[in-house]
C-alpha cells in the first residue's frame, strides 16, 4: 500500500506537471475547492494523520487552530530542512514528486485562510531546489498558484527558501527565525507557531512527508486512510533504512510493520551480526535484538524506551565500537548546538571533552556517572529538542552496553579492528 510514493514507484513517472496531472494530480485540490474548510478538517481529523517530522502531533489540530485564529495574514510553511542524520525521505519526495507537496500546501492555505506559503529547503539539496523551482513555475503557469486560482476567490503563492545549513534550523521555531532572516535559534514555546509563527502571525508548519499524505486523504477520505497501519498509528510511514544492512533505502510501509520485518524483508538482513539499532536517528535511544519484534509506530517505539522521530532506522553491526558511536553522536551535537541556552551549550562541549579524554586513554570510570548526570540535566533544562535529546544515544549506550563501555575505559583502547580509538 503506497500513499506518498504511489506516483514515484510507477514506471515512467517523471514528476513534472504533465506526469502529475496524468495520475490525477491536483484533483484533490479541485475537490477541496468545492468543500467547506471545516469539511476538509473533518476528513483530516478522521484520517488521524500525525506529523512525520518527529513530534507526531495531530495534523488536523494544527490546521484547526490556525483556521480559528482571527489574525491575518496567515502562513503555510513546509519543513524540508531534513537535517537528522540518517533521514533522507523528504529529498526523495521533493526530487521525484514535487507537485504532491505543492498541492498539499495549496489545500492547507485554502483550509486555514492563508495566501502565502514557504518551503524551507535544506541548503545542500541543490537538485531538489531546482526541481521545486521548476514545479512552482509549472503550477503558476497552470493557475494552481497565483491570483484567483481556477477562477475562485482563493489566491496563493509559494516561495522557496534555502536553509541555513544548521541542524537546529529544522526545529520549527528556529526555522521561522531563519526564514525571517535572523540567526536560526529556537524560540521559547509556548506560544506555538500555529498561533504566533512567521512574523508573529498564525502559521501552519508541517514536514514534507506529512503534507504528502494530504491529497490522498482528500481524494479517498479520512476513513480510508485511518484503516491503513494500526489504530495506534494510521497510514503509512516512510522508513529510512541505513547502516549495516544489505539493502539500505527509503521504504514506505503501513505503520504496523515490525522492526524485524523492516530489516529482513526490505533491508534483506543485517550485514554481519546485529549489535544495536537507532530507530529514530542519533537523537533516539538505542535498541537491541531484544526489541526486534516491536512495531514501528510512534507509541510502540516510545514504549520500548526510544522514539521513531522522522523514521531514520540506523543498523549497527558487531564490528562497530559502541563507544566510538557515542563519541560521534557527542561531536555532532556539540557542533550543531546553537549556543543559546547554557545546559546545551556547555553540556555538549563537556560531553565532547569527556569522549576526547576516553579516546586518548585518559578516561575514568567516574565519567559514566558524569555522563548520566549531564544527560539528566540537559534533558530537563535545555531550551529545545536538540539539547533535550543530545545525550539520549550516549545514555542508552551506557545502559545497554555497560560492559563494553567500562572495558573500553579501563583497557584504554578498543579491541575492535575498525574502531579508530
Ligand atoms: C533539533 C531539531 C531538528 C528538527 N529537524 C526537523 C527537520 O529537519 N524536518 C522536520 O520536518 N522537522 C524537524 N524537527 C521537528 C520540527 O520542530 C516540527 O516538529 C515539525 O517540522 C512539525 O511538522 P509535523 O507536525 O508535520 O511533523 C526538528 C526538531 C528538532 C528539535
Ligand atoms: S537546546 Fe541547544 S540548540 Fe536548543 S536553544 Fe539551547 S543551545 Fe540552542
Amino acid at each position: 500500500m503506497k500513499v506518498v510514493l504511489k506516483n514515484i514507484e510507477k514506471r515512467g513517472y517523471k514528476g513534472n506537471i504533465d506526469s502529475y496531472l496524468k495520475e490525477g494530480g491536483y484533483n484533490a485540490f479541485k475537490k477541496a475547492l468545492k468543500m467547506k474548510p471545516d469539511q476538509i478538517l473533518f476528513e483530516i481529523k478522521k484520517s488521524k494523520l500525525v506529523g512525520r517530522g518527529g513530534a507526531a502531533f495531530p495534523t488536523e489540530l494544527k490546521w484547526e487552530f490556525a483556521k480559528k485564529c482571527k489574525e491575518y495574514p496567515k502562513y503555510v510553511v513546509c519543513n524540508a530542512d531534513e537535517g537528522e542524520p540518517g533521514t533522507f525521505k523528504d529529498r526523495i519526495i521533493l526530487e521525484n514528486d514535487p507537485h504532491l507537496v505543492l498541492e498539499a500546501m495549496i489545500i492547507c492555505g485554502f483550509t486555514v485562510g492563508a495566501e502565502e506559503g514557504f518551503i524551507y529547503i535544506r541548503g545542500e539539496y541543490f537538485k531538489a531546489y531546482e526541481i521545486l523551482k521548476r514545479a512552482i513555475e509549472e503550477a503558476e503557469r497552470n493557475n494552481f498558484l497565483g491570483k484567483n486560482i481556477l477562477g475562485s476567490n482563493f489566491s496563493f503563492k509559494i516561495t522557496l527558501f534555502r536553509g541555513a545549513g544548521s541542524y537546529v534550523c529544522g526545529e520549527e521555531t528556529a526555522l521561522l527565525d531563519s526564514l525571517e532572516g535572523k540567526k536560526g535559534q529556537s524560540r521559547v514555546k509556548p506560544p506555538f507557531p500555529t498561533f504566533v509563527g512567521f512574523k508573529n502571525k498564525p502559521t501552519v508548519l508541517n514536514n514534507v512527508e506529512t503534507f504528502a499524505n494530504i491529497p490522498e486523504i482528500i481524494l479517498k477520505g479520512g476513513d480510508w486512510f485511518s484503516q491503513i497501519g494500526s489504530p495506534l498509528s494510521c497510514g503509512t510511514k516512510l522508513y529510512c533504512l541505513s547502516g549495516d544492512v544489505n539493502r539500505p533505502g527509503v521504504y514506505e510501509l503501513p505503520a504496523n510493520i515490525t522492526l524485524k520485518e523492516l530489516i529482513e524483508k526490505c533491508g534483506q538482513g543485517v550485514r554481519g551480526k546485529l549489535k544495536a539499532i537507532l530507530p529514530g536517528g542519533v537523537s533516539s535511544n538505542l535498541l537491541t535484538d531484544k526489541e526486534l519484534n516491536i512495531t514501528l509506530d510512534y507509541p510502540s517505539v516510545q514504549k520500548a524506551g526510544s522514539m521513531l522521530g522522522s523514521g531514520a532506522v540506523i543498523i549497527i553491526n558487531d564490528s562497530r565500537c559502541i563507544v566510538d558511536l557515542a563519541k560521534r553522536c557527542a561531536e555532532f551535537f556539540d557542533y550543531e548546538s546553537c549556543g543559546k541556552c547554557a545546559p546545551c551549550r556547555e553540556g555538549t562541549k563537556r560531553t565532547r571533552e569527556i569522549f576526547a579524554n576516553i579516546t586518548q586513554g585518559q578516561g575514568n570510570l567516574s565519567d559514566i556517572l558524569l555522563l548520566k548526570e549531564l544527560q539528566e540535566v540537559m534533558y530537563d533544562t535545555s531550551r529545545c529538542g536538540l539539547g533535550q535529546a543530545a545525550l539520549n544515544a550516549v545514555r542508552s549506550i551506557i545502559e545497554k552496553f555497560p560492559g563494553e563501555f567500562k572495558e573500553h575505559i579501563s583497557k584504554k583502547k578498543c579491541k575492535l579492528k575498525i574502531c579508530p580509538m
